[in-house]
């Protein structure tokens, strides 16, 4: 009779730690959708900025902007790995784009260092105005990519 009580009790518990287990797997799980759902509306901040700035221009999502302006230092670069593209200001509000593939081996360049883009795997640095090579087994200039300044936001063409 005792052993049958506390069997009883033994499975009410377990039932119970299941449950409350459960609880506490289901919890990280909505966790982790609730930040999925933040991380889906990060874009959408931007988006609205997107759109705001399209609808002046009557061209709607027909680029996303890669930067803004105030993001390429005078003088310098900034490289934007993900997309492949270094963007320059060789002077202030001019704008440059180059692919980052360097032209010696197909490295990617990883640095806009006293206004040169930097190729770290054999050397090269290349001109900031141009692309063109200065120093480094380089033989040609890094490709050219088109871009458009739309107020302060930079795009991809
Ligand atoms: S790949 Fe860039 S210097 Fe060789």
């Amino acid at each position: 009779m005792t052993n049958e009580t506390t069997s009883t009790d033994g499975l009410t518990r377990r039932g119970a730690l299941t449950g409350i287990a459960g609880v506490g797997v289901a919890l990280p799980v909505l966790a982790a959708c609730g930040s999925d759902a933040s991380t889906a509306s990060d874009p959408a901040p931007a988006a609205s900025t997107t759109a705001g700035g399209a609808s002046t221009s009557g061209a709607p999502e027909a680029a996303t902007p890669l930067t803004t302006t105030a993001d390429v230092p005078v003088g310098s670069g900034t490289i934007f790995a993900d997309e492949g593209v270094v963007v320059t200001q060789p002077s202030e509000g001019e704008f440059k784009a180059f692919s980052t593939t360097c032209t010696h081996t197909g490295c990617p360049v990883t640095e806009v260092r006293d206004a040169e883009i930097v190729c770290p795997c054999h050397g090269s640095h290349f001109s900031i105005t141009d692309g063109s090579p200065i120093s480094g087994p380089a033989p040609a200039p890094l490709a050219t990519r088109e871009i458009t300044v739309s107020g302060q936001d930079i795009s991809l063409a």
